[in-house]
């Protein structure tokens, strides 16, 4: 099993991909975001389980961080062959250590992980935007030809393997900047409209933590105070209606390969 979240289609196309080449079943995380029960999953000792998550502000998203945290106990010794893919734009910091570190206080040893570059959804700060097409391609196409050898490598339970991009300044952007973010800028109150919106609640569908209402298009999209920033009402709005602070975002793009895999 793969279990993964994805705010914008990314994450969920590298997982589905690597799902079918290793002939098991991609399993959306979203379904459990919301409960406060115990997760029903197990997980055996000779098995491999796979998680696929995105980096957000140079460690995992908020709601990933929380589903980890819910995830059972494992007993000493009986882990199972845990690997994981982290989808980025760029660079994903010490997100790897964050990850090792949540599932360890679990019980499970994580035995393989790999970053995967795809285009980027980040679009809130000045200076960052959705990439060219071009460069969304390439990474695209070159982050689906690392899928097979990632694969082999499952198959043969290989441990010890780190294969990621970690960036400048690893330390800093996943410590300090990273604290920063979430702290300043990851929230709900930061998206606005400006009063274009059709209601066709195509927002509200997609947010994976139901956190947005559309009572009337007079109105707009409204959010509630559950969210983890995935974006995906900002990239899905056809209206170009959401923006979002501090840069406002009206000039930036929207994410080409969300919009083509619904
Ligand atoms: C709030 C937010 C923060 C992000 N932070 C990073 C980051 O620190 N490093 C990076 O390389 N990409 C970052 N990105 C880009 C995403 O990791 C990348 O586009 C990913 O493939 C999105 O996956 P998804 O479509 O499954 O959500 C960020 C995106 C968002 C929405």
């Amino acid at each position: 099993m793969i279990y993964y979240f994805s705010g914008t289609g990314n994450t969920r196309r590298l997982a589905t991909l690597l799902a079918r080449q290793l002939d098991t079943e991609a399993i959306d995380i979203r379904q459990w975001l919301l409960s406060v029960e115990p997760l029903p999953l197990s997980f055996a000792a000779d098995t491999s389980v796979g998680f696929a998550f995105p980096v957000y502000g140079w460690g995992l998203p908020l709601a990933v961080e929380a589903f980890l945290k819910r995830l059972p106990d494992c007993a000493e010794g009986a882990s199972p062959h845990v690997f994981a893919l982290l989808s980025c734009g760029d660079d994903i910091g010490h997100t790897h250590h964050q990850l090792r570190r949540l599932l360890a206080a679990k019980g499970y040893r994580l035995a393989a992980v790999w970053s995967l570059q795809m285009p980027n959804t980040y679009i809130a700060l000045p200076f960052f935007n959705t990439d060219a097409e071009e460069v969304a391609r390439k990474k695209i196409e070159t982050s689906e030809r690392a899928l097979p050898r990632i694969a082999r490598q499952v198959i043969e339970r290989q441990t010890g393997v780190v294969e990621v991009v970690e960036g400048g300044m690893p330390g800093l952007k996943s410590g300090m900047i990273r604290r920063f973010f979430n702290r300043f800028l990851i929230s709900p109150r930061l998206f606005h409209t400006d009063h274009r919106c059709i209601a066709c609640h195509r927002c509200v569908r997609v947010c994976p933590l139901h956190n947005v209402s559309v009572p009337d298009a007079q109105r707009g999209p409204q959010w509630g105070n559950t969210c983890t920033f995935c974006l995906a009402c900002y990239h899905v709005c056809p209206e170009h209606n959401i923006l979002v602070r501090p840069s406002g975002t009206l000039a930036k793009g929207r994410s080409a390969r969300f919009l083509s895999s619904k």
